[in-house]
């Protein structure tokens, strides 16, 4: 099993053996002599204006590094035009990049020929795209068989798999209705169980949900978090919604003008902004609901060790004031029977208030 979301305290994008894709200084450029631009110290370092102006090029990924590792679901967010597809598409070459590496468990990409490539994205990575990309002449089950289909996989076995699939997503009885015949959040289940049957080692995910209903919507990041939790899929999972990223990210990469500002845990990125940018973008988001009591916690002192309510690390701040305003006493933070520190009114509402240093002043 994976560890839970929202505790990953790891070191950052080292290329370990747990990693699925490993990029590393990736360009994708736009535009008439897009190499050149890569290539050039000067070009690199101008801002987008700056180089359409010179060059007549859009640099919509710029010197992008990260490890996707194993098990993870890791969010690519940012606002329109940031990069965020580009990016996920260079990955498996439907968009050729520019220059930089991308290796799957340790293979080059960029050196495939076109039959591993046609391996890779028949396999190994499948996508699931916002429009749902389905076969409008074909039937639900015909459309989750497709992807076996290609793989040469015969028909009764197809079929087979297929029904199971369907069955996993909440189809059942829909298998021979035609994609009209569904709804919206119906026709993305069927772009989900697609992409499954094919059992891939990683699922790409672009923007898969942002033409759904709210309701719908918040089913189908259920089912992500179920695959994520019960059958440890790797994912790669774009949106421009924040709070989708900070529900389904174990981490988030967040992209502005073809860079990654900021890559991180939930808490990090909103716990610990990289800059005014980011801080901006989290300024909404309920910090007690993400942030945990290890960022609110101060050294017990005293009989403090053995007295009030016990959390869990991973718990959040939320849980914590429900737990101390409960039982009117301070919380503990237990882990292996350990007791690592304690939560009191003032560390947590420094927390909420977005006040780093209450916490120690507590303490002093
Ligand atoms: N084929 C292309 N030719 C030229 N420019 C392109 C091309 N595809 C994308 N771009 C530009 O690259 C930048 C990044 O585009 P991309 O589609 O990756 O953004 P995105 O973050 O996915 O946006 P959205 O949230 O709107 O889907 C944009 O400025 C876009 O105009
Ligand atoms: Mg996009």
């Amino acid at each position: 099993m994976n560890t839970p979301p929202h505790t990953a305290t790891a070191p950052q994008t080292t290329a370990t053996a747990e990693s699925v894709f490993s990029v590393r200084d990736l360009w994708k450029v736009f535009g008439p002599k897009a190499e050149r631009v890569p290539a050039d110290q000067e070009l690199r370092g101008l801002d987008p204006a700056e180089l359409r102006e010179r060059t007549g090029c859009t640099a919509a990924v710029r010197d992008v590094s990260f490890d996707v590792r194993k098990g993870e679901v890791f969010v690519v967010m940012g606002l329109s035009g940031s990069g965020k597809s580009t990016l996920v598409r260079c990955l498996t070459r439907l968009i050729e990049p520019t220059s930089g590496t991308v290796s799957i468990d340790g293979e080059d990409v960029l050196s495939m020929d076109t039959g591993r490539l046609r391996e890779l994205r028949r396999h190994r990575a499948a996508m699931v795209f916002q429009h749902f990309g389905l076969l409008p002449h074909r039937t639900v089950l015909d459309n989750v068989a497709y992807g076996l289909e290609i793989q040469g996989v015969g028909r009764g076995e197809r079929r087979e798999r297929a029904a199971e699939f369907v069955t996993q997503v909440g189809l059942d009885g829909m298998e021979d209705r035609r994609p009209s015949q569904l709804s919206g959040g119906q026709q993305q289940r069927v772009g989900l169980a697609r992409a499954l049957a094919v059992d891939p080692e990683v699922l790409l995910f672009d923007e898969p949900f942002s033409a759904l209903d709210p309701l719908i919507r918040r089913d189908m990041q259920e089912e992500v978090v179920r695959l994520h939790q019960d059958e440890g899929r790797t994912m790669v999972f774009i949106t421009h919604d924040l709070s989708e990223a900070l529900k389904l990210g174990d981490r988030i990469a967040l992209m502005r003008d073809g860079r990654i500002v900021q890559l991180g845990t939930p808490e990090e990125i909103v716990g610990a902004p990289a800059d005014d940018y980011v801080r901006d973008f989290v300024r909404d988001v309920p910090r007690e609901q993400v942030l945990t009591v290890r960022s609110a916690m101060r050294p017990a002192l005293g009989d403090e060790r053995e007295a009030g309510p016990a959390l869990a690390p991973s718990a959040t701040v939320h849980e914590a004031i429900e737990a101390v305003a409960r039982t009117g006493e301070n919380a503990r933070v237990v882990e292996g029977g350990r007791c690592l520190g304690v939560v009191d009114h003032a560390g947590l509402l420094g927390v909420v208030a977005g006040v780093p240093a209450a916490a120690d002043k507590a303490v002093a």
